[in-house]
């Protein structure tokens, strides 16, 4: 018999730089043209049915014409193609097409693309390095930044990932203006869900400018609230990151509104996009938090109002019985030793802390259960 003890304590540098601006094609090519591009050979950009004739056709012919070696691989549009099969589709396509560990992955397109992508490139050779051009608004608050990379399963959402940083994001603007109505409101929540968090005066100015971007070409007539919008949302999500980047305590506040909200996204079978269930989740958890005595009425009434004023909805729709939504509150990550648990913000701008410095705090399910069929 014996024993070894592997000693392997590393230090690592996952830092990455984040761009914002419009038509950052240029800006790619000349990074992967410079050190970003050291020791690629390859690269598959990932896409999906949408974004691909707008912008992956594009992508790739410039990198092509560029002398890249390059393959475009596309899979539907949709929540639904978050899942393992369509991980396994492209790393088998991958494969045949000559693919190995001196690839890279350029996710080009939303929170989808970027979750599924960035999950690939994570196990692929064990692991290859990625890119996140994001190309709509939700992708670029949320999922582009800050590394979580995800499937879903049929009993939820993001339940099988890794954290695994990207080597650079871009977040083109321009890209915005292709957006269908629908899509910059289900951008807008996770917004929404940064200013009620963290910053009063940002939620004051969503209050003042956040219509303007649903008007027609409001996206391209206000292109200085997207660029405000875009670095507020990085800067945010950043400043909590670099702190707490596997979620250990402090990250748990990304997933204000959350809790209720992918519940009944996995619940709705996505009809409901992920940015109206969590605006639902964000109203419910701002009255909730009224009961708890967190946030007052007025700031709820707030709350509420902003979200309505996103074109997102607030209420749950009649077809989702409290049951079977409080049964799936048990999915949720932040469960723990059976208990569901939710992060309330405090006023607005702010979170609520908890005793031990903690961000969640566990609710019983019968309180659950009765405050949600008070203000369903
Ligand atoms: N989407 C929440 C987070 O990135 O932690």
């Amino acid at each position: 018999m014996s024993k070894f003890y592997v000693e392997l304590k590393k230090v690592v540098d996952d830092s990455y730089d984040i761009e914002v601006g419009r038509n950052l094609f240029d800006t790619l090519v000349n990074d992967l043209k410079g050190e970003l591009g050291v020791g690629i050979s390859k690269y598959a950009i990932i896409t999906d049915s949408n974004v691909k004739p707008l912008y992956g056709d594009k992508l790739y012919e410039r990198l092509v014409r560029e002398g890249f070696k390059v393959d475009l691989i596309s899979f539907p549009a949709g929540e639904k193609s978050k899942v393992r099969a369509t991980k396994e589709m492209i790393e088998d396509e991958m494969l045949a097409k000559g693919h190995r560990r001196d690839s890279c992955i350029i996710a080009l397109g939303g929170g989808v693309v970027t979750d599924l992508a960035g999950f690939v490139a994570g196990t692929f050779g064990r692991g290859i390095p990625f890119i996140n051009y994001s190309t709509s608004i939700l992708g670029s608050a949320d999922a582009s930044v800050g590394g979580k990379t995800a499937v879903d399963t049929p009993l939820a959402t993001n339940l099988i990932g890794l954290i695994y940083q990207p080597k650079k994001v871009y977040i083109d603007l321009a890209t915005w203006e292709t957006l269908p109505k629908e899509q910059i409101s289900n951008g807008l929540a996770e917004t929404i869900k940064h200013a009620c968090l963290a910053d009063k005066v940002f939620f004051e100015y969503l209050e003042e400018h956040i219509q303007e971007l649903l008007e027609p070409n409001g996206i391209h007539n206000h292109a200085e609230v997207c660029e405000h919008i875009a670095e507020k949302n990085c800067k945010i999500k950043y400043e909590v990151v670099k702190q707490d980047e596997r979620e250990t305590n402090l990250r748990q506040i990304l997933n204000l509104g959350h809790t209720i909200g992918r519940a009944i996204e996995t619940l709705s079978d996505y009809t409901l996009l992920h940015g109206e269930a969590v605006a639902i989740g964000l109203a419910m958890q701002a009255q909730i938090g009224e009961k708890l005595g967190y946030v007052s009425t007025e700031e709820v009434e707030r709350v509420m109002k902003l979200i309505e004023k996103a074109g997102l909805p607030t209420k749950l729709s009649d077809d989702m019985p409290t049951d079977k939504v409080v049964q799936k509150l048990y999915t949720d990550k932040k469960v723990r030793s059976g208990k569901i648990r939710f992060v309330f913000q405090e006023g607005i701008g702010s979170v609520k802390q908890f005793e031990d410095e903690n961000y969640s705090i566990a609710l019983e399910e019968d309180f659950i259960r009765e405050i949600i069929d008070e203000i369903r």
